[in-house]
């Protein structure tokens, strides 16, 4: 395609933040993981599911919270989890048909929030893949309808749907990384690198 002007200067545009679809739970990240660990050194299963229970209960109903999990100190480290995903961890806990399971998602629970693990190729903390909810994770890719927001070109019939390369960088690239379009066309790619904060370049 043809570069013009316009098109140049529309790459540029900034663009909303995508709105959250989900609620944060914010927590005091010193009493959260004291509990978890206080769970983990019990050996009784049922004290150990009621523990988690009580947990769950404060999650799911904040003024419940006898053990000042939500309450933040102005010097402490807090942790905010997707509230969703971390009541799902917690009814696995919950679910498990032996202490040995129940503890193994616990102390998965313990990782995702006292750890980070990235790899070489993007910047998923691998701990908390559940969380990313702009990350497809299933294998088939079921994509809304064309995004033709901002400097998209939606009427151009020969580009891609910009989803397919914006889940592609978030999987294989990193911020900061070069990504190389040699059939840059409309400029889909480039545009996506724009807002993914990877470094576009390509060929028309
Ligand atoms: C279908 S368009 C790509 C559309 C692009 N992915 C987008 O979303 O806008 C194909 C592009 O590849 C370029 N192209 C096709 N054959 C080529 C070749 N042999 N060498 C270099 N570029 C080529 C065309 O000029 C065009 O820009």
């Amino acid at each position: 395609m043809k570069s013009n002007h316009s098109t140049t200067t529309d790459i540029f545009q900034d663009v909303e933040p995508r709105q959250l679809s989900f609620g944060i739970a914010i927590l005091n990240k010193e009493r959260f993981v004291d509990a978890l660990e206080k769970c983990n050194s019990i050996d009784d299963f049922s004290s150990l599911k009621n523990k988690i229970a009580a947990i769950r209960q404060i999650i799911t109903s904040p003024r419940d919270d006898s053990q000042g999990l939500l309450n933040i100190d102005s010097n402490g480290d807090t942790i905010s989890l997707r509230k969703d995903v971390l009541i799902s961890e917690l009814n696995q806990i919950l679910d498990a048909q032996i202490i040995g399971r129940a503890k193994y998602y616990l102390k998965r629970l313990e990782d995702g929030i006292q750890k980070v693990k990235t790899s070489k190729i993007n910047d998923i903390n691998l701990h908390r893949w559940k969380e990313y909810d702009e990350i497809i994770t299933d294998s088939l890719w079921r994509l809304d309808k064309r995004d033709a927001s901002g400097a998209h070109l939606g009427w151009y019939w020969g580009n891609f749907i910009p989803q397919i390369p914006h889940q592609m960088m978030l999987r294989y690239t990193k911020k900061g990384d070069w990504v190389l379009d040699t059939f840059v066309g409309s400029g889909t790619t480039l545009i996506e690198c724009r807002r993914l904060g990877r470094n576009g370049i390509g060929k028309l």
